[in-house]
């Protein structure tokens, strides 16, 4: 596959698998409407690379934008980042969560069948499987989210099946991503939320800058060693490798695959406190506070299929994830 559109490009893990792709040789395509990114992030990824890529500021539900994409270039394989991502957003708004993540990826299959496009990867998430009786997470458990956001997900992978079952040309890879933190080694591209950040590491970012005076932690009475929260951070690095091995899957496979992308160990939200202090050198502070809502105690992902099937596997631990935040954050000062 010579030429990849990704749809929400210019976003967080979009701009860390353009860097990928343009590394390996691919040409990339990418477009996106800046309501979650900024368009710096696509001149770093040139800058990085030193090689270019195409730009489109646009809306996936754009039917006449996407055709004349789809007219414009030979498009091997679409990789679909573009969507909202708040849970708290989703449950206020739920019709802009199914406007966006739904009907945006409707327009997007319309028109890469109607173009003959017939590979693609989509970012599923683990929220798809609401809350199971046990934190450890494989793909053959019974999804049922708990919240909008991972209805939207579970509903575009639906979608994607029905697809692939009418038509068996289509072909695709559904990953289901645990929680992605860090930025690449050059500190030049990273995780830059508008606002104030709701996901634990850009909040503690932020603490780091001096832009919040403290950390709030969510529950310290859970069922885990130190009665804080427990997650399976995974390095968007490593995240973006996923995407590549799963081109390369889809290129020799025909169907759907389903597959979690993790790094199989949680770590608690202390944990993720103390390795950030180490590797900033700073104090974060922070108060414990009462739960979130909708928080689960703990949760990660069983990756084997990942590894028997995708030949992948993450790669860079907590305290790699932490120094490479604190380098984007440093470089750029977050919200910059
Ligand atoms: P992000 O917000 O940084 O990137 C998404 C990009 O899509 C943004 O640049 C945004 O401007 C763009 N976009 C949104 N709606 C669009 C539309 N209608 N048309 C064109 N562009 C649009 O988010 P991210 O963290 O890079 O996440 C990428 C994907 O991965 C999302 O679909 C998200 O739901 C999914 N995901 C993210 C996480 C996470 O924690 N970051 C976890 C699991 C799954
Ligand atoms: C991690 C831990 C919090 C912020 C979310 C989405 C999920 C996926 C990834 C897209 C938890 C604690 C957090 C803070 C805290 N996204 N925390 N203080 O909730 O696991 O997952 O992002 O698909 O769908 O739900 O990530 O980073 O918000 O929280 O104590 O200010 O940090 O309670 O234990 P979460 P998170």
């Amino acid at each position: 596959m010579n030429t990849i559109l990704l749809t929400g490009g210019a976003g967080y893990i979009g701009t860390h698998t353009a860097l990928k792709l343009l590394e390996q040789g691919y040409s990339v395509v990418i477009i996106d409407n800046l309501c979650n990114s900024k368009i710096n992030a696509i001149h770093q990824v040139q800058s990085i690379t030193a090689r270019k890529l195409v730009f489109y500021e646009g809306d996936i539900r754009d039917h006449s934008l996407l055709d004349s994409i789809f007219n414009s270039h030979i498009i091997q394989g679409v990789i679909h980042f573009a969507g909202l991502k708040s849970v708290s957003e989703s449950q206020a708004d739920p019709l802009k969560y199914y406007d966006y993540n739904i009907s945006g990826s409707i327009v997007l299959f319309q028109e890469m069948l109607k173009a003959n496009v017939h590979r693609l990867v989509f970012s599923s998430s683990a929220t798809v499987y609401g809350a199971p009786d046990t934190p450890h997470y494989t793909e053959d458990l019974p999804t049922n989210p708990i919240n909008v956001y991972g209805q939207t997900k579970l509903m575009i992978e639906k979608i994607i099946h029905d697809i692939s079952q009418s038509n068996p040309q289509f072909r695709a890879a559904c990953l289901r991503y645990f929680n992605p933190v860090g930025a690449h080694a050059s500190g030049l591209i990273g995780e830059d939320p508008l606002g104030t950040p709701n996901n634990l590491m850009p909040y503690i970012g932020q603490v780091a800058l001096g832009k919040l005076p403290y950390l709030k932690i969510y529950g310290n009475d859970y069922l885990t060693p130190d009665g804080t929260g427990m997650r399976d951070y995974i390095h968007v690095e490593d995240l973006a490798s996923g995407h590549l091995a799963a081109l390369g899957h889809i290129e020799q496979n025909p169907g759907v695959l389903t597959v979690n992308l993790g790094n199989e160990k949680p770590h608690s939200v202390l944990e993720v406190v103390r390795a950030f202090e180490k590797a900033s050198g700073l104090q974060i502070p922070y108060q414990f506070t009462e739960r979130r809502a909708g928080d689960l105690p703990i949760y990660y992902a069983n990756a084997q299929r990942a590894k028997n099937v995708l030949g992948w596997s993450s790669r860079h631990d907590l305290q790699r994830m932490c120094e490479d935040t604190w380098r984007f954050y440093k470089n750029c000062g977050s919200a910059s």
